[in-house]
């Protein structure tokens, strides 16, 4: 480390004692600082750096070495090598405290990589996978259907006001049609209700986008029902609306045709069609189709061969013109099904509770 150049201490010693020339003081503050920082640098561990501390910082240190020459120079000259020596302790210590805190840094980088470490090679612990929950799945192909057709996904809130949940659609305040629908009021003043039917979002999408709008909302409702195998006081509908120039009852059909066939995997069920009334609709009809799951009745169909699929028919102009849409240019048909019935169909599900039990034997199963 010591440069051929470099005075050992015990000649500086000497030397100094002597009245060293200043030249090589400041030379050997030259040489000092060269080594102490090629050292500085090759060293990799904690261990060279408490050496170099040692060294050159330490109480007997190089540096300290300097110090102790200074003392027997004349006054001269430890004006000129005071000032500087300070300098150079102050540079070093400074120095050194970065290296430290770099070689630190790095240490604790090294270990996080170590930690991280990835062994693709491993095999996997035995864990468990999830799924979707059935409504879900359902939902998501039901989506995915209504897309291929042109439709969009909307989405409106689960608690609603009075207004878009009952009074847009056509359901004056004493019309004996609320009966329909047991409310859960969220407030004493009759105003928030959690919503009892995704009817609500028809208002939302017709006020916001107007005419021509194809959309389908899949979405939680609520009513204040007594629960049981079939019923329960939270379910999912998906509602449907069309409204363009000439809508008819025919369009709304070929579209539910369509959807349940793409649904019920190509299997071509008939429909059949009752009269039926909802005061957002005229006409009102709903839409039954041939059990999918059997030939001459079943446990599904309570041997009827038909299930009920949906409410439907054509938006009533009442509700066109409430939202701000011309009824006599424009027309359109909405539809309503239960999601969680459908769901219960197709996977055979008995009672409708299991569906938010998170039971996970259940959950398993899809
Ligand atoms: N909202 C109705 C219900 O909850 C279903 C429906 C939707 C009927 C759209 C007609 C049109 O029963």
């Amino acid at each position: 480390m010591v440069s051929s150049a470099t005075i050992i201490p015990s000649e500086v010693h000497f030397l100094t004692n002597l009245g060293m020339p200043m030249q090589s003081l400041d030379q050997q503050i030259k040489d000092l600082k060269k080594n102490f920082l090629s050292q500085l640098d090759k060293a990799d561990s904690q261990d060279a750096l408490e050496e170099i501390r040692i060294t050159y910082l330490g109480r007997k240190g190089k540096i300290a070495d300097l110090m102790d020459q200074l003392k027997n120079l004349p006054l001269e000259e430890k004006k000129e090598f005071g000032p500087q020596l300070n300098e150079l302790k102050k540079f070093c210590e400074i120095t050194f405290e970065e290296k430290k805190e770099h070689l630190n840094h790095h240490r604790l980088r090294q270990e996080q990589r170590k930690k991280e470490f990835f062994d693709v090679t491993a095999s996997l612990p035995n864990m468990p996978q999830g799924s979707l929950h059935p409504l879900t799945q359902l939902q998501q192909e039901i989506n995915d259907i209504f897309i291929s057709m042109g439709f969009e996904i909307a989405q409106g809130p689960e608690v609603e006001n009075e207004r878009n949940n009952f009074e847009a659609l056509n359901i004056a305040k004493d019309h004996p049609a609320r009966d329909m629908w047991d409310t859960l009021w969220l407030d004493n003043t009759k105003n928030l209700l959690l919503r009892t039917h995704t009817s609500s979002v028809q208002i939302h999408q017709m006020e916001e986008k107007k005419a021509p709008l194809a959309i389908v909302a899949p979405g939680r409702c609520y009513r204040h029902e007594a629960t049981d195998a079939t019923h329960d006081f939270m379910f999912s509908q998906v509602e449907g609306l069309f409204v363009d120039h000439n809508v008819s009852l025919s369009n709304l059909l070929a579209t539910m045709r369509e959807f349940m066939r793409k649904l019920f995997a190509q299997k071509q069920l008939n429909m059949r069609v009752r009269p039926s009334y909802f005061p957002f609709v005229e006409p009102g009809i709903e839409i039954d189709i041939e059990c999918p799951f059997c030939n001459h009745g079943c446990s599904v169909c309570k041997y009827t061969e038909w299930i009920e699929m949906c409410g439907a028919g054509l938006v009533h102009p009442n509700v066109l013109d409430f939202c701000g849409i011309n009824h006599q240019e424009y027309s359109g048909f909405a539809f309503g099904f239960g999601l969680t019935r459908l769901a219960m169909l197709k996977y055979s599900i008995p009672d409708i509770r299991l569906l938010h039990a998170n039971n996970v034997e259940f959950l398993k199963q899809f």
